[in-house]
């Protein structure tokens, strides 16, 4: 039972779309990852909002109108992979609600969003890439948390606190839902 000298744990059941959203450096790319390697990476795909504006969303900026056309590209692409029994991840910031519902509406089954949840000054302090630094001094623009806003989700599926808890510990705490859905389980072999 061992591939790549790691027990093959999970494999995905059913397909779904799990919305991570959160302000940037909330945690969302880390955990999408960890997440993809406890359950199983050849049938999960990450869709993370970094990566996705170099290809499909290559020129899209950061104006609300902007943000929109990313999202429901990302929603519409989720949905026709999860259809096809793919565990998507998608890791996107996704700061306005009403983006969020669209996705969810789009969506045709097992969608669910789970809230990343960091205050922004523990996010200003991990500052993984540099950005919010250079959005305080006014050198970027439109900077979610910081000079754009962000709508917390009002009826997550999932929260996961990273201020307060482990990587390991938010992961688990997504991968016990996904085992109780039945949408991930122990592989058959
Ligand atoms: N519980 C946690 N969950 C996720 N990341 C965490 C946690 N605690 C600390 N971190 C750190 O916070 C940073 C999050 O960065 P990243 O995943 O790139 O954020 P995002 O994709 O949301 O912008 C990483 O450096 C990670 O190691
Ligand atoms: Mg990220």
């Amino acid at each position: 039972l061992r591939s790549g000298g790691k027990r093959k744990l999970n494999r995905v059941k059913e397909g779904f779309v799990l919305w991570m959203t959160g302000l940037p450096c909330s945690g969302k790319t880390t955990i999408a990852r960890r997440l993809c390697e406890m359950v199983d990476p050849e049938s999960i795909e990450i869709m993370d909002g970094d990566e996705l504006r170099k290809g499909l969303s290559a020129g899209t900026g950061f104006s609300r109108e902007d943000r929109e056309m990313h999202n429901k590209r990302v929603a519409y692409l989720s949905n026709l992979l999860a259809k096809h029994r793919v565990g998507v991840i998608v890791a996107l910031v996704s700061p306005y609600r009403t983006n969020r519902d669209s996705a969810r509406s789009l969506v045709s089954k097992n969608f669910f969003e789970v809230w990343v949840n960091c205050s922004v000054d523990e996010c200003i302090k991990r500052d993984v890439k540099g950005m919010y630094k250079k959005a305080l001094k006014g050198e970027i623009k439109n900077f979610t948390g910081i000079d754009d806003p962000y709508e917390p989700p009002a009826n997550p599926e999932i929260t996961v606190n990273t201020s307060s808890n482990t990587i390991d510990q938010c992961a688990n705490q997504i991968l016990e839902f996904l085992e109780n859905r039945q949408l991930v389980g122990n592989q058959k072999i």
